[in-house]
């Protein structure tokens, strides 16, 4: 179990990214607004957003202040405009219901709108270091081939079965490091299709690759 978190922080460490404009510091406010654009969008997609939104948004208040019309207009191209629209919410309830001040868990984090419980999470390890496991597409892609999950991972139990081993797998110190190497390794490595095994740190003990089932996890939705 440990032997997954060492291998993960040890290969971000060398083969992570580590210089976009959203890494290094610990703003709330500048890693919240990355989470939320990177969800479903590529990172050479969303540098150009990012930066023109945080020159016009520099801060929370800055955000809760503008018309809601000048928020989509930034947004404009990138997609999923509920997340805009959520993002302009949240900034308000945080200056009328938080006094400005984001708040400081995963849990408090997961009560603003738009905001899921791995996205909290992600903010809360980033931004405060809070030890707490992520869960996206990326990571459960990641888990279900490690340790060979079968069924579709958006189903209950087998959603509950991946926050549940996600939390056994947290390790006890850089925790950051290691919810971003998941996130890297499956946006780069452990792709959907054609994912670069060989570059894999966790290539020898990943489950599906020892069972050749690599293209069948994780399992697609169920038709019905
Ligand atoms: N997708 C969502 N959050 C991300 C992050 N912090 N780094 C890379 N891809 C992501």
């Amino acid at each position: 179990m440990s032997d997954f978190s060492t291998r993960l922080i040890a290969w971000q460490r060398e083969h992570g990214r580590h210089d976009l404009p959203w890494q290094g510091g610990h703003d709330p406010y500048r890693i919240w607004l990355s989470e939320i654009m990177l969800q479903q969008t590529r990172v050479e997609t969303v540098i150009p957003y990012y930066e023109r939104f945080l020159a016009r948004f520099p801060d929370v208040a800055a955000l809760a202040a503008a018309p809601v019309e000048d928020v989509m207009a930034l947004w404009s191209g990138l997609g999923y405009y509920a997340r805009a629209r959520n993002l302009h919410r949240a900034a308000r309830v945080i200056m009328d219901e938080h006094g400005g001040a984001f708040p400081h868990s995963a849990t408090a984090i997961a009560g603003l709108p738009g905001i899921g419980r791995s996205t909290a999470a992600a903010i809360a390890a980033f931004a405060w270091g809070e030890r707490v496991a992520i869960l996206d597409g990326n990571v459960k892609r990641v888990l279900c081939r490690a340790f060979g999950i079968e069924g579709f991972p958006g189903a209950g139990a087998v959603e509950k079965r991946l926050w549940a081993l996600a939390a056994e797998l947290m390790p006890a110190r850089h925790g950051a490091t290691y919810n971003q190497a998941q996130m890297d390794l499956g946006a780069t490595v452990c792709t959907r299709s054609k994912p670069r095994c060989e570059k894999c740190p966790l290539a020898d003990i990943c489950v599906a690759r020892d069972t050749e089932r690599i293209a069948d996890l994780p399992e697609p939705k169920p038709r019905r």
